[in-house]
């Protein structure tokens, strides 16, 4: 199965599906291109350290969504992308780019979903005073972070913590979560029903909780 990952960041969660990758434990899944909307970013050199294909769509080179998709559309779709992972990607995908990749666009969110959607997802749990926090992976529709959910693991927010410190613990969360959940795709595991999604055999679970 061929991964497509667009990324805009510093690409931690990009290099956690590079590394499994390397030890074999992204089952079927492999990573066929990077896509990015910001050409100087951390997360496209490590693609390129990494000696994948990559591809840049600067957003300010278009004047309008349709155009961007496509050009993001044809970078995907020249590896033959069969499963689109946005990973610490920040721009909202329309219409047509989600109709071209049917049930098969997830994202990593940095807060347990629905709370918490949007941007600065760690601050706002921070600020908000939970007890926990975690990274939700979901399916990606028109919304921003509303997509149906695939799995969740939660970490303690812990008395000490400051924002950037409950980030951390949040990231090396999303590090294990999301190379899990591209994997129990690649294997087919992942079954949708309406709003409902099952991982089926097992998926990750917050096991972290125990530290609680
Ligand atoms: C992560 O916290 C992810 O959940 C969010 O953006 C951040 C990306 O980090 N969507 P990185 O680029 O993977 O290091």
């Amino acid at each position: 199965m061929n991964v497509g990952v667009l990324v805009s960041g510093s690409g931690t969660n990009l290099q956690s599906l590079i590394d499994r990758a390397r030890r074999g434990e992204l089952g079927p899944a492999r990573i066929a291109v990077v896509g990015s909307n910001v050409p100087d970013c951390a997360a496209l050199a490590r693609a390129r350290a990494a000696g994948l294909p990559t591809f840049v769509v600067d957003h300010r080179d278009y004047s309008a969504r349709a155009g961007f998709d496509r050009a993001l559309m044809t970078g995907l779709r020249a590896k033959q992308t069969d499963l689109l992972v946005l990973a610490g990607f920040m721009r909202v995908l329309g219409e047509e780019l989600l109709g071209a990749f049917p049930g098969r666009i997830i994202n990593i969110h940095p807060a347990l979903l629905p709370a918490f959607a949007g941007v600065r997802a760690q601050r706002q749990a921070f600020e908000a005073g939970v007890k926990v926090s975690g990274c939700t992976v979901h399916f990606v529709d028109q919304g921003v972070d509303t997509g149906p959910i695939i799995a969740q693991s939660a970490v303690a927010v812990h008395e000490e913590d400051d924002e950037e410190s409950l980030r951390a613990r949040i990231l090396a969360e999303e590090h294990r979560l999301l190379p899990a959940v591209v994997r129990a795709f690649a294997e087919r595991r992942v079954v949708i029903e309406d709003r409902k999604v099952r991982i089926l055999g097992g998926g990750p679970t917050g096991e972290n909780l125990r530290s609680l």
